[in-house]
C-alpha cells in the first residue's frame, strides 16, 4: 500500500468512487451526461483507475509555443479540453504559466492571472498542482537576462521572486520544480547559460531551495531535468549533488525525470533502477513531462506499429514509477496532439500525446489506463 500523503488525492478518489458524478463540486465543466462523444464513465478515467495516493497529471496548455500558434491559451477557452482535463487527471502542471517570462514580465510587475486560474481550477476538481519552475536557464524575461544587474541585485531579485510566487500559492502546490535543467548532458553545471549559476555560483541552487521552503514549508521541492531517465553522467551528477545538499541540511525533497521520449531511441530500460537509487536517498521521485514523439511518415499518419510502440513506451514509463515506493506523481506533457510542443520544437516529429487532435484516445491512453487498473488491483489484493 502506498503511503497516502495528500489529502486532496484521497478526496479525489472518494469523489470518483461515486457512480457517475452528478456534477457535485464540478460546476465547470458540465456534468457527465453532456459528455457523450468520448466515454467518460468513471472506470474509464485515468484518475479513477490509479491506486490510492498516486496522482496522474498533465501539463495545462498555454503560453510558451502556444503564443506563436493560433491557440495562445487553450486552457482559457477550449471547453472540451477543460472537460477532459478535469475528468481524467488528478494533478496539473502549468506548461508555461508559472515560468519567469510569463508570471514576472517586468521587474516590478507580476502577472498571476493564468496561474491563479489553474490553481483555482485544480481546487475545484480535487486536483493537486505541480509548480514549474523557479530557477532555470530558459524562458527568462529580457529585463532579467539583459538587465546588467549586480550580483547583489540578482540575488535579491531571485529571492523576491521565489518568496512572492511560492508564497502566493503556499499550501496549494504539492510539488515545486525549484531547479530545472541545471546540468548539461555531460553532467556539468550550466555555468554559462544559467544566469543564476553564472553570476552567483553554484551555491545559489541551495539558496533557492531554502527560500522556497521558507515560503511554503508544505510543498515538496524538486530537481527536474530531461535525459536523466537512465543512469548516466547527468543523473549521476544529480545523485552526487543531492547527497551533498542533504548532508548540509538543504530542504530537497525530490528528483524528477521529465521523460520527453522518442521512439527514435530505445526505451530507457533502467528508469526504475535509476528512480530507486534516488528513492534510497530518501527522496520522492516523479515523472513530470512524459511524451513519446515519433518520426511521422509523409502521410502524416503513423502506422499501427508506431502507435503500438508508443503505447509500450508510455506503459513502461508508468510501470517504472509505480514500482518505486516514493514515485507517486506521474505527469504527461499535455494529453492531446492538438496543443503539443513537439511539432514546434522537433521538425518532422509529432503524434507524441495520448489523444489525437480530436481528443480520440490512442492505444497509449489505454495502455496507461490498463496499467493503472492493474496496479490498483494488485494493491487491493
Ligand atoms: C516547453 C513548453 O511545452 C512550450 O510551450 C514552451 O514553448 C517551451 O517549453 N522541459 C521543460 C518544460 O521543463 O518547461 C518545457 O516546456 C519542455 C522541456
Amino acid at each position: 500500500m502506498r503511503p497516502l500523503r495528500f489529502a486532496t488525492a484521497s478526496l479525489a478518489v472518494a469523489a470518483l468512487a461515486l457512480p457517475l458524478m452528478t456534477g457535485v463540486a464540478t460546476a465547470d465543466p458540465s456534468p457527465d451526461r453532456a459528455a457523450a462523444p468520448h466515454s467518460n464513465a468513471t472506470f474509464d478515467r485515468l484518475r479513477a483507475a490509479a491506486p490510492e495516493g498516486f496522482v496522474v497529471g498533465t501539463a495545462v496548455a498555454g503560453g510558451g509555443h502556444h503564443l506563436s500558434q493560433d491557440y495562445p491559451d487553450p486552457f482559457t477557452y477550449d471547453r472540451e479540453y477543460r472537460k477532459i482535463l478535469a475528468r481524467q487527471f488528478s494533478s496539473v502542471s502549468p506548461e508555461n504559466q508559472m515560468k519567469w517570462d510569463y508570471i514576472h514580465p517586468e521587474r516590478d510587475r507580476y502577472d498571476f492571472a493564468q496561474a491563479d486560474a489553474i490553481v483555482e481550477f485544480a481546487e475545484r476538481h480535487d486536483q493537486v498542482v505541480r509548480g514549474h519552475t523557479l530557477l532555470w536557464h530558459s524562458q527568462n524575461p529580457e529585463w532579467l537576462e539583459k538587465g546588467g544587474f549586480s550580483k547583489e541585485e540578482l540575488r535579491a531579485i531571485l529571492r523576491e521572486h521565489i518568496t512572492t510566487v511560492v508564497g502566493r500559492y503556499a499550501g496549494r502546490i504539492q510539488q515545486w520544480d525549484v531547479a530545472n535543467e541545471i546540468f548539461d548532458d555531460q553532467g556539468r553545471l550550466r555555468t554559462q547559460d544559467n544566469i543564476w549559476i553564472r553570476e552567483l555560483g553554484p551555491g545559489i541552487v541551495a539558496d533557492a531551495f531554502r527560500w522556497a521552503h521558507e515560503a511554503d514549508p508544505a510543498a515538496k521541492l524538486f530537481f527536474n531535468d530531461y535525459n536523466v531517465e537512465s543512469v548516466n553522467a547527468k543523473s549521476n551528477a544529480y545523485h552526487a549533488l543531492v547527497q551533498d545538499l542533504l548532508a548540509q541540511g538543504v530542504p530537497v525533497d525530490g528528483f524528477s525525470v521529465q521523460a520527453h521520449l522518442s521512439t527514435r531511441y530505445g526505451f530507457p530500460g533502467d528508469l526504475k533502477d535509476n528512480l530507486r537509487r534516488f528513492d534510497a536517498l530518501g527522496l520522492e521521485t516523479a515523472v513530470t513531462e512524459l511524451d513519446v514523439r515519433m518520426d511521422l511518415p509523409e502521410s502524416g499518419v503513423p502506422t499501427a506499429e508506431q502507435e503500438r510502440k508508443q503505447a509500450d513506451y508510455y506503459r513502461r514509463a508508468l510501470e517504472a514509477c509505480l514500482a518505486v515506493d516514493g514515485c507517486n506523481s506521474f505527469t504527461i506533457w499535455g494529453f492531446t496532439d492538438k496543443y503539443s510542443w513537439v511539432p514546434v520544437f522537433f521538425e518532422g516529429e509529432g503524434f507524441a500525446n495520448v489523444m489525437t487532435d480530436d481528443f480520440d484516445r490512442k492505444p497509449a491512453f489505454y495502455a496507461l489506463r490498463d496499467t493503472l487498473k492493474a496496479a490498483k488491483k494488485a494493491e487491493n489484493r
